[in-house]
């Protein structure tokens, strides 16, 4: 079941995504948590960081899994979504080192990481599943056409994902990797709860097809109307086709 939230601004997503998020952090004496990359969560990432310092909220006894990461980048590059994760949250929450999971994307073994990644998962169980949604629909790198029983695996990035994401990398845009270590769609609907926030315009097709479109592997995202615990919240712009 899919519980739509439409809010007026990017501000009040954010907010309103933070007391979802706290609420499950609230409930769980060790609770775990999925996390997206992108511009969507950073409002959400400022809240959880704000509360930390205002309110002592602690991440001691918190897990988080990330989503996804590039292949082939040292683990400390500045594009990768290990730096992202750690300058936009982890620091300013003060979590542990090894409470923090991210696939490694410059593993030898890049298949042995997949599978190490899935078993580490499945050794907790994710409380809540953070999601931001790509223009065409896609969740983590799960481009239009991934199988839905897919499980953490090695992507090739369509030509349109690099260059949008060229943006970020200031040498050529030979620089933009290639590849990319995603959880699957499986791995993302095994989570307790799953949170899904948008802004803009340009996702307004994208949150049409999560919340009225037909559940098909050319809308990734349409997977999350078989969830039973989703909470999608929007601004107008992103809500505007519905
Ligand atoms: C991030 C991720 C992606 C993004 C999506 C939206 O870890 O896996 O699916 O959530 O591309 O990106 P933004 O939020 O930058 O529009």
């Amino acid at each position: 079941m899919i519980k739509l939230i439409v809010v007026e601004n990017y501000e009040e997503l954010s907010r309103e995504a933070f007391k979802v998020m706290k609420e499950v952090i609230d409930s769980k004496s060790h609770p775990v948590l999925g996390l997206a990359t992108g511009s969507s969560p950073i409002g959400l990432y400022k809240n959880m960081i704000q509360d930390h310092k205002e309110n002592g909220t602690s991440y001691e006894n918190v897990t988080t899994f990330n989503l996804d990461e590039y292949v082939g980048l040292k683990k400390n590059h500045r594009e990768t979504y290990y730096t992202f994760m750690h300058k936009n949250l982890f620091e300013g929450i003060e979590i542990p080192e090894k409470n923090v999971h991210i696939p490694v994307g410059d593993s030898e073994d890049l298949d042995g990481e997949c599978r190490k990644y899935e078993q580490a998962m499945s050794d907790y169980q994710v409380d809540i599943q953070l999601l931001g949604i790509g223009g065409n629909g896609h969740i983590g790198f799960n481009e239009p056409g991934t199988s839905f029983d897919s499980l953490t695996h090695i992507v090739e990035l369509k030509e349109r994902t690099r260059q949008d994401n060229a943006r970020f990398f200031t040498d050529l845009e030979e620089d933009v990797p290639t590849h990319a270590i995603t959880m699957g769609i499986a791995t993302v609907m095994k989570a307790k709860k799953i949170l899904l926030v948008a802004n803009g315009e340009n996702k307004a097709d994208a949150i049409y097809g999560l919340i009225k479109g037909p559940v098909s592997e050319d809308c990734p995202a349409s997977v999350l109307q078989n969830h039973d615990d989703v909470v999608v919240i929007v601004d107008k712009a992103a809500a505007s086709k519905l």
